[in-house]
């Protein structure tokens, strides 16, 4: 009866102690655990204020370096509203935040759209030469220059049918007088007669068009409307401006031609380069007659989603 007892109360102290090691166990873990995720850049990224949901989101959307430096920060919405803007390009996030300070007032859009293209930095500055491997998807902008020398290889002479000038004197790519004729087909099924006014451009022509502007009303006037040498579409020989047949350059973008063109061109491969609302991003005054092939899959994309070619090479070519 007595060993009984004494079993008794041994294995209550058991228990006891059992019960003991467990709890000191488990605050032990849970302890542990606590100053893990105190570690972790989630909680960090609450204690500075970003709620849970938003501090993990960042954490999918930026690596330790952009997280780090976010850490070092107050809080800010912008850089989630960043990642959730169209076009967020990864690489720009520093130039965002850096433009984003010297220009608070603009929607986030405007500064992913703009530092995307460069428009964001003076014209004709930071040059760099464009990439001519690119072949349609060539991007010649003010921040995108052609040597001197550069010819694209295999030019064609455009009839008189479609041009205006001498035979010899309007020249473009192969591929783009294939898909011109296209649309130059469809655009005369539905009662148009496009003309082309002016193709292939070299160097020299372009110093010609952009002295004559400049010597009649100076260089700020012509910069907004010819290119510098070098620095012309033209050059590529995959732009065209292009009129109906009688009207002059002024009188197009009240045509129905220009109607029908703006809103099929895409289909043939080619975009309207230099639109009305994205004077700011091109860089260039609106110009209805300047249309640009960049093949069917770009140029519907650029039509679908209203975006310049400028940013579309930045998002998805370069
Ligand atoms: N007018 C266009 C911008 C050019 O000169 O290339
Ligand atoms: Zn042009």
């Amino acid at each position: 009866m007595k060993l009984k007892k004494g079993v008794k109360k041994i294995i209550i102290i058991v228990v006891i102690c059992l019960v003991v090691l467990s709890l000191g166990i488990y605050s032990f873990i849970k302890i542990k655990n606590k100053l893990a995720y105190e570690k972790t850049n989630e909680y960090k990224l609450t204690t500075i204020g970003y709620d849970l949901n938003t501090a993990k989101e960042l954490i999918k959307t930026y690596k330790d370096a952009e997280i780090n430096y976010i850490l070092k920060q107050e809080k800010n919405d912008i850089y989630s509203t960043l990642a959730k803007t169209d076009y967020f390009i990864y690489d720009n996030f520093y130039d965002y935040l850096n433009y984003y300070q010297s220009a608070k007032d603009l929607p986030i859009r405007t500064i992913v759209e703009k530092v995307n293209t460069n428009s964001n930095k003076e014209y004709y500055t930071e040059t760099t030469p464009a990439d001519i491997t690119k072949k349609e998807l060539l991007l010649v902008n003010k921040y995108n220059y052609l040597n001197e020398d550069y010819i694209p290889d295999d030019l064609v002479t455009i009839s008189l049918d479609y041009a205006y000038g001498e035979l010899g004197s309007q020249k473009v790519t192969k591929e783009t007088y294939d898909a011109f004729l296209n649309l130059w087909n469809a655009s005369h099924a539905n009662g148009y007669y496009l003309i082309i006014n002016s193709s292939y451009r070299n160097y020299a022509d372009q110093q010609k068009e952009y002295d004559y502007y400049a010597k009649t009303n100076g260089n700020t006037y012509a910069d907004t409307i010819a290119a510098r040498s070098g620095y012309s579409e033209h050059q590529t020989g995959l732009s065209i401006d292009v009129f109906e047949r009688g009207t002059g350059q002024k009188d197009f973008s009240s045509s129905p031609s220009y109607q029908w063109l703006k809103e099929n061109a895409h289909k043939y491969g080619f975009i309207e380069r230099y639109p009305e609302d994205k004077v700011d991003i091109t860089g260039y005054s609106y110009e209805s007659w300047h249309y640009r092939y960049v093949g069917v899959e770009a140029a519907t994309y650029i039509y679908e989603n209203n975006i310049t070619f400028d940013e579309y090479y930045a998002y998805f070519v370069k």
